[in-house]
């Protein structure tokens, strides 16, 4: 009885929204959610100008100094909600197989049973913003839709930078364009008269990422950070995505996408796929190194791509996200020097530290000269260089992060806009290894290359919530964001490349990197970042057939002499230890994809069990 709605809360739906799905859907939500007030979102720059000063008013945002970084802010969350949290994250199909082994699942009416009491009046006393967002550039054919309810005004502005956001939408959605409804809330609702008494309200005791795969629908609950309240990124862009893909023949997936331009003016796109923090922004931002003079990287995407089979046999991929929301610690000059250009300005920073002089720190940045006797710390704390030798704390969190627009990145690639992607030349896959697996190998055929991608395995980072620094397998570094059974995700790459192979298309080759590994004083071998140009111009050798390569019976490997070292000192025994392939080792490693293959027993390719034994036989004999 009491509904706002029924009340008579006014929608106050804008008359440029003429979709009566969205109408029916915002109602219902304000029904069930009871907010105190309803915002559309238009996207326009004094929308996000108000709404980072209304952040600013509540303690949110810190305005950063605008001599230092103009038009920035600094967000501090509350302890508990610093990361995705894959405990909390479900995948809800009808049938528990179709999640698979690798997804927690509930059944669908089960899910919407739990999470009714808990939506019911979550937004009360906070306004309920309508976040209209295209994934994809604007109109698009591989474009898709979503609509964001959330009762942050963070989510809005920073889905501002992240998306394609604002009244346009609407007229692509048109009367009757289809949308995927994300509903987000940081479940933390006011009683009447009730103020905030946090910055960063969220619910420290109950989180929930929903996803409806079926009925393409998003839930989120308790949590107000990266990717379990920006629904378009990892909930609709891969998880949500990857199940559209598997019933309309395309893949969603968690790689960067850049472009590789030869002195002589020849262009190749390669789609890369890395674990989360795992350097994937600093690869598609590479600067290549002395001894590349010509040579340039550009960026189309640095976290999501979604590839696309084309009628000539091609596969072309766009990038579906607007910006980044990137891991800040370890960024510098040094590692990445377009990111941070592109952090000079109109940047929301998340959990970085703050300095006194109104600007932002995180470690990695002493390596750029920044060397601060004092910083107040991602926490609120003071935080010295003698506190932090005798406590070991961090200034900034592991997981802290920048969110900024592509636009501001000076090494955006001219066709980052494209509607029609870029046609892809080679994929690869990388994990964080500090052994076992070379610095490069060529798969021989796609099925192996399939095979490498389904069994990668990485040492844990900051970027998920639990443990660091354990290998688990991340087949495709999608473990975290598969919308369905791996099984079967592995199943629709076989059955990609056998069609496009069937229509007489050569499909891109297949590489598995490693930067990570270490040597017997357990630091990396590898220099890595602008070097790994070197890496990329081996592969670019192979496409054009002028390397020859040597089949390692783990692929083909390059010879050190097929590798440019101009401006580099790195040794044929330097070469020898980041390329070796131990046999010990292999067989231990065999041993963890036996384990992979029996979890993932249920619809797990016969070909990939054939490719196992294969490899095995010839790395371990
Ligand atoms: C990300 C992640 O935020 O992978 O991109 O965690
Ligand atoms: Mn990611």
């Amino acid at each position: 009885m009491n509904s706002p709605v029924m009340q008579g809360l006014p929608l106050n739906t804008p008359s440029y929204v003429k979709n009566a799905k969205v109408i029916a859907w915002v109602a219902d939500m304000v029904a069930l959610c009871k907010p105190a007030a309803i915002h559309w979102c238009d996207g326009s720059k004094e929308e996000y100008d108000r709404l980072c000063q209304q952040l600013v008013d509540a303690g949110t945002f810190k305005k950063l100094n605008p001599a230092k970084r103009p038009n920035s802010f600094l967000a501090c969350s509350d302890p508990s909600d610093v990361a995705r949290v894959e405990d909390r994250t479900f995948i809800c199909s009808e049938k528990k197989e179709d999640a698979g082994p690798t997804n927690n699942w509930m059944a669908p009416a089960e899910m919407r049973a739990t999470l009714q009491p808990l939506f019911d009046g979550c937004m009360a006393g906070r306004t309920m913003y309508v976040v209209p967002f295209s994934m994809g550039p604007l109109g698009s054919p591989i474009a898709h839709i979503g609509i964001e309810l959330s009762d942050s005004a963070y989510v809005a502005v920073n889905q501002r930078l992240m998306t394609r956001m604002g009244k346009a939408v609407f007229d692509v959605l048109g009367t009757d364009g289809e949308f995927v409804p994300c509903l987000h809330t940081v479940g933390a609702p006011l009683a009447a008269g009730q103020k905030d008494t946090t910055s960063w309200p969220c619910n420290p005791k109950t989180k929930y990422i929903v996803h409806y795969p079926e009925t393409r629908e998003i839930w989120s609950y308790g949590s107000g950070y990266g990717g379990n309240a920006l629904l378009g990124k990892k909930c609709l862009a891969l998880r949500i995505a990857s199940t559209m893909g598997r019933d309309q023949g395309w893949l969603a997936e968690h790689m960067l996408i850049l472009g590789v331009t030869s002195p002589e003016g020849k262009k190749y796109h390669v789609a890369a796929a890395f674990p989360s923090a795992c350097g994937k922004t600093n690869f598609s931002m590479l600067v290549p190194p002395a001894g590349f003079n010509g040579w340039k990287v550009t960026t189309i995407g640095d976290d999501i791509a979604w590839v696309k089979p084309q009628a000539d046999g091609s596969l072309r991929a766009i990038n579906p996200e607007a910006g980044y929301f990137g891991v800040a610690p370890g960024t510098n000059t040094l590692t990445n020097p377009n990111c941070m250009h592109s952090l000079d300005k109109d940047v929301i920073f998340t959990n970085v530290a703050l300095t006194d002089d109104g600007d932002v720190w995180w470690e990695g940045m002493e390596k750029d000269g920044h060397n601060p006797d004092h910083l107040i710390d991602w926490q609120g704390k003071d935080w010295t260089p003698a506190i932090a030798r005798e406590t070991g704390a961090k200034a900034a969190h592991p997981n802290a992060r920048f969110t900024v627009a592509a636009t501001n990145n000076p090494a955006l690639d001219s066709e980052w806009d494209n509607p029609a992607g870029v046609k892809i030349d080679a994929f690869i896959f990388g994990g964080r290894r500090s052994t076992t697996v070379p610095l490069v190998t060529e798969a021989r055929n796609w099925v192996e290359g399939v095979y490498m991608a389904a069994t990668m395995g990485s040492e844990t980072t900051a970027a998920a919530f639990g443990a660091q620094g354990v290998v688990r397998r991340d087949p495709f570094a999608m473990l975290p964001f598969m919308g369905y059974n791996m099984s079967d995700y592995f199943q629709h790459w076989l059955n990609l490349g056998a069609k496009l192979q069937a229509s007489g298309a050569k499909v891109p080759p297949i590489y598995c990197v490693n930067w990570f590994r270490k040597g017997a004083d357990g630091k990396f071998v590898w220099p890595g970042y602008g070097e790994n140009m070197r890496v990329l111009k081996w592969m670019i050798d192979r496409i054009e057939g002028t390397a020859k390569g040597v089949d390692t019976g783990f692929g083909v490997a390059p010879a050190y002499s097929e590798i440019n070292w101009n401006g580099l000192e790195f040794s044929a025994e330097q070469f020898a230890t980041v390329t070796s392939l131990d046999k010990a080792a292999w067989s231990e490693e065999f041993k963890l994809h036996d384990e992979l293959f029996t979890m993932l027993s249920y619809h797990l390719p016969q070909e990939l069990v054939a490719t196992k034994d294969k490899l095995r036989a010839a790395l371990t004999a």
